[in-house]
């Protein structure tokens, strides 16, 4: 919140001319690992004021943060990586916008939208005064959506889809959770690439026609229950008209993936990067041993560790960008709520059959 500002449209966006230069900062905070709603409170009392911005610096304002399973995982304290100290701010991604920077700052400029590239890094917060190093610049014309669930659930299916086996066009992927927001996107970039994407989801007594409908809507050709995995459909409709998969993507664990792997080709790789069960992978001996399976685990955070100084990121990014810009790549449906409503999303993205990305805004 400004203490007095001229507000200016421009595009679908807007910024500020500054007459005064200190913000309210609004932050969803915890001094202690636990039940999200429990622990989570709305921190109000810092101000900034752009008189403490160095050189490098440019004062940032929210646009919009989703509320991603890890986030939930750590609020609770039990993901790998964790906040430095407590109390902290939460939110692993998001995108905002510069309002503020120092003249001699050329890079950066108000209006400019970036994407915050820094682990441990709390994204659900109004402002913050942050180096222009640890930001990414992004275009300013693609749905705040869309930059805003970009660079953690496209990247990681980007990542998927590249770094574990080289795949030819006509080969085959099959992935559980294939409604999940990183299933959307392999499902998406899967078609751009000419990959068959063959997506296992659950079964539910409400929406399933909807849910299949949206997923054929983003390209999705071969949609299956958990189920069918374990009857002969898939033998006598799908392996006859399409390669089996040489690779498989679980973000489910427990029987889905047991089930999984035994639809997978001879020497293939099953990479599990998500535990939306929070049961084991449990991989069927036999399958294991006369099948020759690599079982490979994924993580997207360790992947920004490892290229953070490099621009790899950044070119990905701007990559997947493009797709957005040309309608190739489209974000999961969200549902938007302020800051200061932050309970209710968080109780409503923990639902199960949820079918929306819930954002956060200022
Ligand atoms: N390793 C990494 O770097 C990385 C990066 C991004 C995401 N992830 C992980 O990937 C997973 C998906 O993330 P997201 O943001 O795409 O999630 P999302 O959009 O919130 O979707 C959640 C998915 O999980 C499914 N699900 C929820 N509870 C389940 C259960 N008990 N059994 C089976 N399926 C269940 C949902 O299916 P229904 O619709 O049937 O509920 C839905 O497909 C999460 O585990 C997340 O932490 C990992």
């Amino acid at each position: 919140m400004r203490s007095s500002v001229i507000l200016f449209k421009r595009f679908n966006t807007s910024f500020y001319h500054r007459l005064s230069s200190t913000y309210a900062v609004q932050e969803i905070q915890a001094d202690q690992y636990g039940i999200p709603n429990e622990v989570l409170k709305l921190n109000q009392t810092t101000t900034l004021d752009s008189n403490q911005l160095k050189a490098n610096e440019v004062l940032i304002q929210l646009l919009a943060s989703p509320i991603n399973p890890a986030d939930i995982n750590t609020i609770e304290g039990k993901y790998a990586l964790l906040p430095s100290s407590l109390p902290a701010t939460f939110g692993n991604e998001g995108v905002f916008q510069v309002i503020d920077h120092r003249a001699s700052n050329e890079q950066l400029r108000p209006g400019d939208w970036v994407i915050p590239k820094m682990l441990q890094w709390g994204n659900w917060r109004s402002h913050a005064i942050v180096s222009i190093n640890d930001l990414i610049k992004i275009p300013s014309d693609i749905k705040i959506e869309a930059a805003a669930t970009l660079s953690v659930n496209p990247c990681t299916a980007y990542r998927l889809l590249k770094d574990f086996v080289t795949l030819e066009k006509g080969d085959t992927v099959i992935q559980n959770g294939g409604n999940s927001s990183v299933g959307q996107a392999v499902i998406q970039l899967g078609k751009l690439w000419n990959i068959n994407v063959v997506n296992i989801i659950r079964n539910r007594d409400q929406g399933m026609n909807e849910l299949v409908a949206y997923l054929k809507s983003l390209g999705a050709e071969h949609i299956y229950i958990e189920e069918d995995l374990r009857k002969e459909t898939l033998r006598s409709t799908l392996w006859s008209t399409i390669p089996r998969p040489k690779l498989g993507f679980n973000c489910v664990g427990g029987k889905a993936t047991s089930d999984l792997l035994r639809v997978l080709d001879k020497s293939a790789t099953l990479v599990t990067y998500g535990g939306m069960s929070k049961q084991p992978v449990t991989i069927p001996t036999a399958e294991f041993i006369f099948r020759d399976l690599t079982c490979q685990g994924f993580w997207m955070t360790q992947w920004k560790k490892d290229n953070y100084k490099g621009s790899e990121f950044a070119k990905m990014l701007h990559e997947l960008i493009g797709f957005i810009r040309h309608g190739h790549l489209k974000p999961p449906k969200c549902q938007t709520f302020s800051l200061t409503d932050y309970k209710v999303a968080i109780d409503q993205a923990q639902q199960s059959m949820n079918t929306k990305k819930i954002l956060l805004t200022p």
